[in-house]
């Protein structure tokens, strides 16, 4: 009999077809609680795959008896209660380092495509109406001010690649990281209101909830675009459309929200807005490397070794 497994999100199709031939793979319902579309087999499952969105519900755990892993197709674990997989005696792994650039790559194309209005220009064309008018103006990225909210892995990386545009860097972090050459701000509002782009990097949870709020964006200013790569929850969402719509800041780039896959409706006719739907590691080339670590961990860990990337 093979080792049986829930997978909670959809992977590569060969890599499903790899799943499929080591496991007896279960996927529950899409859209659904797991936890209220288990298979029967719930008492012999002894694998979670999911993605960092997702996790898992401390629910869905003490649904399964029979957990040894949760394996996370990401590197965010806000979404799984770590103490309480701990307790039971789980691990957790994460897919840590192989999605960093991609993620990087997407901060900067979402800041570029909302200063250069490279989404609405592509309407414009699109809708036909170049012949009649022109485009409006958009705003210079190159050398501007840079504030990155966490310097983590991907903050770094979101900074290096910003030097290269020639740009003033800053972070909020709770506390200043050694060896880099970026000033550091311990308060979210006087980063905001040095810069002209705020870049969200930092991880999702409880310490982090809804710190980009109403006053981040009263400092940013009118003038101000905001970029989401990490999770919704680092912003307060009302704010941040309030703010949006009554142009108290000039734009967004969003690629997380609040409560995915919805997305708040007054945000889908906003020009100044690009809105993607949490695809900053959806690359083949990324998705497979992070899959070819899920596949490590749970190889490992069902074989009774330590799993490469646990996090507990
Ligand atoms: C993925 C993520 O899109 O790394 C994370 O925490 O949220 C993203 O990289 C996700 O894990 C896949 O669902």
């Amino acid at each position: 009999m093979k080792p049986e497994i829930l997978l909670l999100e959809p992977m590569l199709p060969e890599v499903e077809t790899e799943l499929e031939i080591a496991y007896k793979v279960y996927r529950p319902f899409p859209h659904m609680d797991p936890a209220d579309s288990l298979p029967t087999a719930a008492p012999r499952i002894r694998a979670i795959i999911t993605g960092g969105g997702i996790g898992a519900s401390n629910r869905l755990i003490d649904a399964l008896p029979a957990l040894e892993i949760i394996a996370i197709n990401g590197v965010g674990t806000d979404a799984v209660d770590l103490q309480h997989a701990s307790d039971r005696g789980i691990r957790v792994t994460t897919t840590p380092d192989v999605l960093t650039d991609d993620v990087a790559d997407m901060a900067i194309g979402l800041m570029l495509a909302v200063a250069r209005r490279i989404c609405a220009g592509d309407r414009f064309v699109r809708d036909g109406r170049w012949p009649r008018g022109h485009a409006t103006l958009g705003r210079t990225v190159s050398h501007k001010r840079l504030g990155i909210v966490g310097l983590g892995r991907v903050g770094r990386a979101i900074a290096q690649r910003a030097e290269g545009f020639r740009m003033t860097i800053a972070y909020a972090d709770p506390a200043p990281q050694d060896g880099v050459p970026y000033r550091h701000y311990p308060q979210l509002t006087d980063l905001a209101r040095e810069s002209d782009f705020l870049v969200i990097a930092a991880a999702g949870g409880p310490a982090s909830r809804g710190i980009v709020n109403a006053a981040v964006f009263e400092a940013l200013g009118p003038d101000g675009v905001l970029v989401n790569v990490a999770r919704g929850s680092v912003v307060d969402e009302p704010a941040l459309v309030a703010a949006l719509t009554e142009g108290r800041i000039a734009g967004a780039g969003l690629d997380v929200f609040a409560h995915e896959p919805n997305v708040p409706e007054a945000l889908w006719t906003l020009e100044n807005v690009v809105l993607t739907p949490h695809q900053s590691s959806a690359t083949v080339e990324t998705r497979r490397a992070m899959a070819d670590l899920v596949l490590r961990n749970v190889a490992a860990k069902l074989a009774g070794n330590e799993p490469p990337t646990a996090v507990v």
